[in-house]
């Protein structure tokens, strides 16, 4: 009876030394009568209703066996609660996960007990028989008693006698199959209705972790109804995971994070259940370019109107530009050392976040979760457990205890985007939080967030997402032009890769006269009727609010970082002609400035964008998952900063 508490599954295979009991049947060899067999499926579903005699209630058991893909879970339903086992024959691990208790995992032997069994194929773990499981079939000596009904449903019955020397067992097994002519709901024929078992055992007592044999036998009954049988099932998603959201320390992570690439777009959807709260913004990022940009809006108290921002972390300058879109106000601040993509080792400068300082996360334990369907593609989650995430704006007491959880969705390799010549594969598509923390009065609260990503783009981040014109006037700006060496090359190579080369332009502009690439813009490349081409662009000038950013480079005056600019393309000594080097289709290109062309007097005709395509590689390098990280704490730090505005709370749940 002890053991039978333990593990359902286990009574029904387990039964103690020398002979079958004769009061409960007596073992034979196979009789040979009766009609076939009924045949058992590699695949199977059910449910089966367990009741044991003086157990006082009732299990529920739902089973998944794929002998074909070496597999198996079940769940226990008990008591309003369910738990789940899923045994791994791949890694060898069993793991369950129990409401309240977390996740465990186990070593899969070949002699510890589980419920689907154990064989060696080739040296290799396998999924014990369907017949073994069921404890069903020829080599169980079946006896054919005849036809019954079952529950209204025409039935042929089977019986066994087992005995098992280990426990001194003796069960005599009653096994009700739908007839052959019997269809069920699912469209399956001689299907298990029943399994009725009654028999002796040696009693025996679970001392420290070990089933101890002791004097004298008890007697047992079991009825496991079956029902919702599937002999051709259709596996929902996730059969064979552990659910969702549950860390289970100690559990082999079958696969590495994606890489997440050092630039790209994407739009985010920032889900507040405890408010019932949705945010949206959209974010770029480039980590070469040390800049990120994030649109957003709000209604501001008192207004009817949102007022739609664009707001980019320059790290090169240390700078804040949040540009009001409705407006055209730019307002320029140093960066905030709060602020979620920045960091700082000093606290006084701020730098980046970047894969160093997120290096916690990239060497924690982030588990693989399998795939899932999401909002109609295939994903693949990872999750971590941390104590280390400590938002400021969650608490301010370093002594806080702050447990979160992190998931992360990506869509499997077989998916792409279609948005431009260089497909994204493995595009971020959600991410959750949770978190659980101790308040100083020792109030235990908690909070979760989910982000939906969409938009994904690696490859074609516009240069206008940084473009800071706006919060620089006349005064304080310079067009310039330039003409470019080789003759007859636009639509070559810049017609149909224009932020590639804008990209570029700016970046070797910024680069060789020592400015940050943010003080390049409105880059714009014209063809003339002589195959000319000339490239057009804005000098900005330095704002009068100062950052304090990490390895800041010094910004010379707008008249300085003109006369450098001049001294670069202008100086006709120079040994080395200017070249500005730009993607193209995966490769670098460089053209040469023209020398002595550089100009801020021109006449301008800029022809209308042609909206031509666009395209330009995504160099995927492995900045791990700090960006993204940064994108979910990102969206979250606006929040704050919005809810902070409207005097409202964080979204907390109480729980106690
Ligand atoms: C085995 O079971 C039989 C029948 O219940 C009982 O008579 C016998 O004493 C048991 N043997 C041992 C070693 O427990
Ligand atoms: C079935 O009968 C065979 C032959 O008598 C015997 O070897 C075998 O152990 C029996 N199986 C069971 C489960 O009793
Ligand atoms: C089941 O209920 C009966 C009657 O109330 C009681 O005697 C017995 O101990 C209970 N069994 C268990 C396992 O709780
Ligand atoms: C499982 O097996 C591995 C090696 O195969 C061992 O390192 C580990 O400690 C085992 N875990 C448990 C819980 O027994
Ligand atoms: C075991 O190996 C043999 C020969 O390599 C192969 O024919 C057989 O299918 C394998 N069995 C299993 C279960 O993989
Ligand atoms: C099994 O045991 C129960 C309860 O002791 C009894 O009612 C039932 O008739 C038994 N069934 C068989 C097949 O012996
Ligand atoms: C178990 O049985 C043995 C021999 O029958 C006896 O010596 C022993 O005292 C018994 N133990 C208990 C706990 O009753
Ligand atoms: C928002 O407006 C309301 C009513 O005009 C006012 O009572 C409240 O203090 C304002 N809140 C903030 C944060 O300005
Ligand atoms: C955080 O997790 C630890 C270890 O699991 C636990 O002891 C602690 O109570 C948890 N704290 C909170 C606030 O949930
Ligand atoms: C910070 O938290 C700890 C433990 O939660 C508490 O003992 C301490 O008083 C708190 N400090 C402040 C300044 O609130
Ligand atoms: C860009 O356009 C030119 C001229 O039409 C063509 O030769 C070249 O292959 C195009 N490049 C790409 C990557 O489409
Ligand atoms: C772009 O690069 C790919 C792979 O390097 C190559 O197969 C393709 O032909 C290139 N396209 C053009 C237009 O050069």
């Amino acid at each position: 009876m002890h053991c039978c508490r333990l593990s359902l599954s286990a009574c029904l295979i387990v039964g103690v030394q020398s002979q079958p009991d004769p009061n409960v049947c007596t073992p034979h060899g196979p009789k040979g009568e009766g009609p076939p067999l009924p045949l058992l499926p590699e695949q199977f579903m059910l449910k089966v209703e367990a009741n044991i005699l003086g157990w006082n209630h009732t299990i529920e058991v739902v089973e998944y066996y794929d002998s074909i893909n070496n597999r198996g879970a079940v769940h226990n339903i008990y008591a309003g609660h369910i738990s789940q086992t899923v045994v791994n024959y791949e890694t060898k691990e069993i793991i369950r996960v129990r409401p309240g208790a977390g996740c465990h995992v186990q070593n899969l032997t070949a002699n510890g007990f589980n419920i689907f069994g154990f064989q060696l194929q080739n040296g290799t773990a396998h999924i014990g028989s369907v017949a073994d499981i069921l404890k069903f079939g020829a080599s169980y000596n079946e006896t054919y008693i005849g036809t019954t009904y079952i529950r209204g449903i025409p039935a042929d019955h089977w019986q066994s006698c087992l005995y098992n020397e280990q426990t001194n067992g003796t069960m005599l097994l009653d096994y009700y199959f739908t007839v052959p002519e019997h269809i069920n709901a699912e469209g399956d024929s001689q299907i298990p209705l029943r399994l009725a078992l009654n028999g002796t055992a040696s009693n025996r007592k679970f001392i420290h972790g070990h089933v101890v044999p002791v004097n004298g036998t008890h007697s047992y009954s079991h009825v496991y109804e079956f029902f919702d049988v599937q002999f051709h099932p259709e596996f929902p998603d996730r059969s064979f995971e552990p659910q969702l959201g549950v860390v289970c320390p100690g559990r082999k992570s079958l696969k590495p994070l994606p890489k997440i690439p050092d630039q790209f777009s994407m739009s985010v959807e920032v889900v507040l259940p405890g408010m019932k709260q949705v945010f949206y913004m959209s974010e770029v990022y480039n980590y070469k370019s040390k800049t990120v940009v994030a649109y957003y809006s709000f209604t501001m108290n008192g207004s009817i109107v949102p007022t739609s921002y664009r707001s980019m972390d320059d790290f090169n300058t240390g700078l804040t530009y949040r540009i009001n879109q409705n407006t055209g106000f730019c307002n320029v601040t140093p960066i905030s050392l709060f602020s979620s993509d920045a960091e700082s080792p000093d606290h006084v400068h701020v730098q980046m976040k970047s894969i160093a300082s997120f290096i916690h996360y990239d060497t924690r334990d982030w588990q693989y979760q399998g795939i899932t369907e999401l909002r109609g593609m295939q994903a693949e989650s990872w999750i971590v457990a941390t104590n280390e995430w400590k938002p400021n704006w969650l608490t301010h007491n370093a002594s806080s205890q702050v447990n979160s959880t992190w998931e992360l969705f990506y869509t499997t390799d077989a998916w792409n985007t279609q948005g431009g010549l260089n497909k994204s594969t493995n595009m971020p598509i959600m991410s959750k939080v949770h978190w659980t923390m101790k308040t100083d009065k020792g109030k235990l609260v908690n909070g979760s967030f989910d982000m939906n990503h969409f938009h994904f783009d690696t490859a074609n981040v516009d240069p206008s997402h940084f473009d800071l014109s706006p919060c620089f006037d006349s005064g304080n700006s310079k067009e310039f032009a330039f003409d470019i060496l080789e003759m007859g090359i636009y639509n070559m190579v810049i017609a149909n890769n224009t932020i590639g080369f804008y990209y570029g332009v700016a970046h070797s502009l910024a680069t060789a006269a020592g400015i940050s690439p943010t003080r390049i813009a409105n880059v714009f490349a014209a063809e003339d009727i002589d195959k000319v081409t000339t490239v057009f662009f804005d000098l900005l000038g330095v704002p009068a609010v100062k950052g304090d950013a990490v390895d800041m480079i010094k910004q010379p005056s707008l008249t300085d970082a003109a006369v450098a600019l001049e001294l670069l393309i202008n100086s006709v000594n120079a040994e080395e002609p200017f070249h500005v080097k730009f993607n193209y289709n995966g490769t670098e290109k460089s053209l040469t400035a023209k020398p002595d062309t550089l100009r801020n007097s021109f006449k301008q005709s800029q022809p209308e964008d042609s909206g031509s395509q666009q395209f330009s590689t995504g160099a995927f390098v492995g900045f791990g998952i700090a960006m993204l990280i940064i994108g979910a704490v990102l969206g979250v730090g606006i929040l704050v900063f919005l809810h902070k505005r409207n005097k409202l709370n964080i979204p907390y749940n109480v729980q106690s």
